[in-house]
């Protein structure tokens, strides 16, 4: 079916963006749309009508409606682990389906037992919150506090993820155990990186009464020490990179307060009744994950730019890349079969306006072509007025010159445009509207998914590193040897340098 699309990028590769814009000015406008604060424009991208009505034909034949209705009512979208995917029930009630219904009340009674947690804590002379988890328990609510938290916050909340000690290091050293409560966050309770941080933290503590959990494995929490009455519940249900929604946004619910962590799921509830009920053409999970495909498979793009012009949203690219590349690195489809079509880009990027000080010069004229989303904020939080218009001036610019380009006799002066870009433009940053935003993102890689015929939510391709790690950490004791000679060579290299140290 995607393949249909090479006709029309080809068909289309001699005609320049700016040509099919002056070609078709009203795409400006049409290839707009809006769902309340989020307005999003798609006129910048290369194709033309009869590229998007096949994209949109390609829509109809895949049932991406139906799709999306099969994973609100928790179908076992995700089929190689006979699991639902069910985000959404974390913040909307549009299923029926007893299994979402049963999804949805465990959802609310987990909230009501976060807020108890929150008020709990509230009461007490805590100051500083550590949230230790990683990949999808951490990613997510640390993107959201960056973004948000106020600096007269109730808390300050410290993320502390990689197993390379000096993340702990440097978080500790500027706390008081006594001040601090920690929560743990991982779905499994098994995640290597979390267990040895939460035991410095355990320890650093002292006081294990301010250490809680949020976990789908309520067992092993025990064991760690962590009694039930401090332990949060998520449920098999919920894929780690789509859980920010649940009791994984605890930390979030610290650091904005419980009404504005409520807010943001708001937001994301009125983005999952727009991916549901918008009619294809005006929907813009829809066209967003169409757009990715013909990026991908129309014009073969190997990677895709994210660029927040605002300042709290710097992290959005670190939260995507987990978001969209470990629920698309695929290269099997949901029977098993190889896939013959390219699936997701590298997707990279940074906060304009550094990065256009940093890589911008390869998005401008480096031989690759590099679509981007482009994302701004009209209104600003700050009293610094004359910023904010240069901000938005420069996202203005920036997507203008890399569409249109321009000519000239000196060959290293010569912008070659023809360079696509989304833009996508909030009223304001919110809880409600970063929600929704969020949740744009995964109901598009559910989408692409679906193009592809992929699993958007296993992840088995990062559990050999794991168990290669388990296997090899013994043999930096000197108990045991690597069964592959490079790593041995490099092994013994690490030994004959710390006995040197
Ligand atoms: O990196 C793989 C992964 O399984 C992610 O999908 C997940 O978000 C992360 O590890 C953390 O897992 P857990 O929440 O079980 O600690």
């Amino acid at each position: 079916m995607l393949h249909e699309l090479q006709a029309h990028a080809q068909r289309l590769a001699a005609t320049p963006l700016s040509a099919l814009i002056a070609a078709d000015p009203a795409r400006a406008e049409e290839f707009a749309l809006r769902c309340g604060p989020l307005y999003a424009n798609f006129a910048r991208q290369r194709y033309d009508r009869a590229a998007l009505q096949a994209l949109f034909e390609i829509a109809d034949r895949a049932d991406l409606s139906g799709a999306m209705r099969r994973l609100l009512e928790g179908e076992p979208v995700n089929l190689t682990e006979a699991r639902p995917a069910l985000h959404s029930a974390l913040r909307s009630d549009l299923a029926r389906s007893a299994f979402a219904l049963a999804a949805r009340a465990q959802a609310l009674s987990a909230q009501l037992r976060m807020r108890e947690l929150v008020a709990e804590l509230e009461a007490s002379d805590v100051t500083d919150i550590v949230s230790i988890g990683i990949g999808g328990s951490d990613l997510g609510p640390r993107l959201v506090v960056d973004a948000l938290a106020r600096p007269d916050a109730r808390f300050n909340v410290h993320f502390i993820s990689n197993v390379d000690g000096h993340a702990a290091q440097r978080v500790l050293a500027r706390l008081a155990p006594a001040r601090t409560a920690a929560v743990m966050i991982s779905k499994t309770f098994t995640t290597q990186e979390t267990l040895l941080n939460g035991a410095i933290v355990r320890d650093w503590l002292g006081d294990a009464s301010r250490l809680y959990a949020v976990s789908a494995n309520p067992q092993q929490v025990a064991e760690f020490g962590i009694p039930p009455e401090r332990t949060l519940p998520m449920w098999d249900w919920v894929g780690g990179r789509y859980s920010l929604w649940s009791a994984v946004g605890f930390p979030i619910a610290l650091a904005l307060g419980m009404h504005d962590f409520e807010q943001l799921l708001e937001g994301a509830a009125e983005m999952d009744a727009h991916a549901l009920h918008a009619p294809p053409r005006e929907n813009l999970p829809v066209w967003h994950a169409l757009t990715a495909v013909w990026n991908r498979n129309g014009l073969h793009a190997s990677t895709q730019a994210v660029l927040p012009y605002d300042e709290r949203l710097r992290l959005l690219p670190s939260y995507l890349q987990q978001l969209v590349m470990e629920s698309l690195g695929k290269s099997v489809r949901l029977d098993g079969s190889d896939i013959d079509l390219h699936t997701v880009p590298v997707w990279w990027g940074g906060a304009g306006t550094d990065a256009q000080h940093s890589f911008f010069q390869a998005l401008h004229q480096g031989t690759q072509v590099v679509p981007a989303d482009f994302i701004g904020v009209i209104r600003a939080e700050h009293a610094y007025a004359d910023n904010h218009a240069a901000l938005l001036a420069n996202l203005l610019a920036q997507t203008e010159a890399l569409a249109n380009g321009q000519d000239s006799e000196d060959p290293h002066r010569r912008y070659p445009g023809n360079r696509p870009s989304t833009l996508l433009l909030l009223d304001a940053l919110t809880p409600r509207t970063l929600g929704m935003l969020i949740a744009l993102y995964e109901h598009s890689v559910y989408l692409q998914s679906v193009l592809w015929q992929i699993n958007a939510f296993d992840q088995f391709g990062v559990e050999l590193g794991k168990q290669l790690a388990r296997r090899l950490l013994p043999t930096l004791d000197g108990v045991g040897e690597a069964s592959d000679p490079v790593t041995q060579a490099v092994l013994d290299a690490l030994r004959a340098s710390s006995v040197k140290g």
